[in-house]
């Protein structure tokens, strides 16, 4: 597979312009049985940027991150937490639906590295114009996405963390052209909290307390916005 990065037009200075191109994406294989792209959403002036894995049914539906049953739980905690939500820029590493078919019904399948590898120029780009104060990592393929394969999410979670020097830093992620409409004036440092992806509150043997976890974690992101 050829990658995102072709697709990605060399003029395109907003947000509204890679969402657009992204629509055309056929980096990886994906493309071919989902219905759409699935890009991110929210203020091009968000403070934090939430990265998930990819979109899952309902998303690939509506066209739209994080509005089925694991974006209902999200969105919740986010409240609980004390983040203010118009603050927030919501994307995923993998912007296409993987799954597998069983009848009518289609599950959940977990990107591999490759559409993970495939996909992040996107996830680059959105970055790049972004420029976010914190980013919250969602689950193991967001990790795996932006930190490398070695990032335990379960030993480092819930603490504000410096970008890891072995990753590629949100302030670097310049190679991508910047317009300046894209431009984000002035942020010395991106931090990063990582957490457990919703969807695995939805299946953890005890949800409250799995739930109550997740709302702690992101009191620490509301702590570093505040
Ligand atoms: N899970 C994700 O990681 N992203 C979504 O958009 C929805 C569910
Ligand atoms: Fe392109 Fe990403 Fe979709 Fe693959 S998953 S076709 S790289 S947008």
């Amino acid at each position: 597979a050829p990658g995102a990065q072709e697709f990605i037009p060399p003029d395109a200075e907003t947000l509204a312009d890679l969402r657009t191109a992204a629509g055309g994406c056929r980096g990886c294989e994906l493309y071919q049985d989902a219905t759409q792209t699935v890009f991110g959403r929210g203020d091009e002036r968000a403070r934090v940027v939430f990265v998930g894995e990819q979109p899952g049914d309902v998303e690939d539906r509506q066209g739209l991150p994080f509005v089925g049953p694991a974006g209902h739980l999200l969105r919740r905690a986010v409240d609980e937490a004390g983040i203010d939500p118009t603050q927030l820029y919501i994307t995923n590493a993998v912007k296409h639906f993987r799954f597998e078919s069983r009848g009518q019904r289609r599950i959940h399948k977990t990107p591999d590295g490759t559409h993970i590898v495939a996909c992040r120029p996107w996830l680059v780009a959105e970055f790049a114009r972004l420029r976010p104060e914190v980013v919250v990592v969602l689950g193991a393929t967001a990790a795996k996405a932006l930190l490398g394969p070695s990032f335990r999410v379960t030993r480092s979670r819930g603490v504000l963390l410096p970008w890891p020097d072995s990753a590629q830093r949100p302030q670097d992620f310049a190679q991508v052209p910047v317009g300046p409409t894209g431009q984000r004036e002035s942020v010395a440092q991106t931090r990063l909290v990582a957490t457990i992806h919703p969807s695995a509150v939805l299946r953890a043997d005890d949800r409250d307390s799995a739930y109550a976890g997740l709302v702690a974690d992101l009191r620490v992101v509301a702590g570093a916005l505040s």
